[in-house]
């Protein structure tokens, strides 16, 4: 039954005890030994640390989700301002996704023993000459938060951080479809305006 027992030995920091050794209370040695569980910086428990360079790489991810939010929330004043509440609406809809975006990875930080650390977030850009030009810097964004989720996964994928792979995967999927309709909705302003307006 633990077969695959001896295979999982090379990947887990945590000592690992078999299961019929485990629960043997016979031994006196085994039912009095100390269990020590590695913690981090939270002091919380650990199964395996994060690499330096991928913690940093996750903290600043962390905070671009943020950035990005404030992003979201001036193009959506830029809508409510002119009257067009629909785009406003939207936008804002977005400002909020990207705050649990955010959360998404403090909870993640936390649930590897982290501390996750709130940097400043910098006055967005609020002025643009035109529609296309807010959608168009909300597509950049976008395509700035998928290179730095790409830029964590091949470090995961590096560093053989099989949990943060893991975590990651869903979320590579979901940068691909927010850029995706940030381009539809890029497209239709550009038809919009090229057709529409004299
Ligand atoms: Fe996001």
């Amino acid at each position: 039954m633990f077969g695959f027992y001896p295979y999982l030995l090379p990947f887990c920091d945590v000592e690992l005890i078999h299961p019929s050794k485990r629960f043997d209370m016979t031994n006196s040695a085994t039912a009095q030994a100390t269990i020590n569980i590695p913690v981090g910086p939270a002091g919380r428990a650990m199964a395996e640390p994060m690499s330096g360079e991928m913690l940093d790489l996750m903290q600043a991810h962390l905070n671009l989700e943020r950035q990005s939010a404030a992003g979201y929330f001036a193009a959506a004043i830029w809508f409510a301002e002119r009257e067009l509440v629909g785009f406003a609406e939207h936008l804002r809809d977005e400002a909020k996704q990207e705050e649990q975006h955010a959360a998404k990875f403090a909870d993640y930080l936390i649930s590897r023993g982290q501390r996750p650390v709130l940097d400043t977030v910098e006055p967005p850009r609020q002025q643009w000459p035109d529609v296309e030009q807010v959608i168009a810097n909300v597509f950049r964004m976008e395509a700035d938060v998928t290179a730095s989720v790409l830029q964590l996964y091949g470090t995961a994928e590096h560093d053989l951080d099989r949990r943060t792979s893991v975590f990651l995967d869903p979320i590579v999927d979901d940068q691909r479809l927010s850029e995706h309709e940030a381009a539809y909705l890029l497209g239709r302003v550009k038809f919009a305006a090229a057709t529409l307006l004299p």
